[in-house]
């Protein structure tokens, strides 16, 4: 801090004694600069926190990956729903979504899958511990007015890269979680998910979120 002040008041005293010397006082400033650079670089490298990993690179991969395997639920649920209503497209969704989730897995590299606070599927669905607190706070960032469509999270955690995004409630949603259920719908859920958790939900609400975990490690 007190060697930033030096610095300012070096530039002005320099700037003060013409231009020449001016052009001078930034290189001076780089030269400070690197080893400090160096020497946090080379203190994180030896806690093993941060790999060398581009960060930015790997979120835009996974977000290929959520697009994949969200595309492709919306196409057979929506061509479900057309041929033979809600009931019919409900056991798709019990059969396909694993399926889907695999094949995207396998061709993207990366683990991608379908969590939520209030999930249908027990064992897919079920959120583990930073995914619930990842979710909770997708919940306070809505409450705090940003747009559900928009949120998302990405970090790298030791060997592993996570990346979590939101999946809003929307109207054709509601059929099958919303909270007027037709009897028919409700009768097949009861039978295919005893512990289902995943209804009562408005338009708009965060149904849970997409996940995508790659591992790091050589
Ligand atoms: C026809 C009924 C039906 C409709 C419509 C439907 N879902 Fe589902 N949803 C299901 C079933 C069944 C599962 C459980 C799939 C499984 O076993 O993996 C599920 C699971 C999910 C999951 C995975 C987490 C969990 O709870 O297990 C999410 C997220 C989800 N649905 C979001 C949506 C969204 C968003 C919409 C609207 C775009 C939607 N669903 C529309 C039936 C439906």
């Amino acid at each position: 801090m007190k060697k930033h002040v030096l610095m300012i008041s070096l530039s002005a005293l320099l700037a003060a004694c013409g231009a020449e010397k001016q052009a001078e006082a930034p290189k001076t400033e780089q030269q400070a600069a690197a080893p400090a650079e160096q020497a946090m670089q080379q203190a994180s490298a030896e806690q093993g926190a941060v790999p060398a990993v581009d960060k930015a690179a790997l979120a835009e991969e996974a977000k290929a990956a959520v697009q994949a395997l969200g595309g492709t639920l919306k196409g057979e649920l929506e061509t479900a729903m057309k041929a033979g209503g809600p009931v019919e497209a409900l056991d798709v969704c019990h059969t396909r979504a694993p399926e889907i989730a695999k094949a995207v897995s396998a061709d993207k590299g990366m683990q991608v899958s379908r969590v939520s606070l209030k999930n249908r599927n027990p064992v897919m669905g079920a959120p583990n511990e930073w995914q619930t607190q990842v979710l909770n706070e997708f919940e306070t960032r809505k409450a705090a007015g940003e747009d559900p469509a928009a949120l998302a999270y990405a970090e790298v955690a030791g060997n592993e890269f996570r990346f979590m995004k939101a999946i809003p409630t929307g109207a054709v949603c509601l059929k099958c979680h919303g909270t007027e259920i037709s009897p028919e719908v409700s009768a097949k859920l009861t039978e295919l998910y005893p512990d289902d958790k995943a209804t009562g939900f408005k338009e708009g609400d965060l149904r849970g979120a997409f996940v995508v975990v790659k591992n790091l490690a050589p």
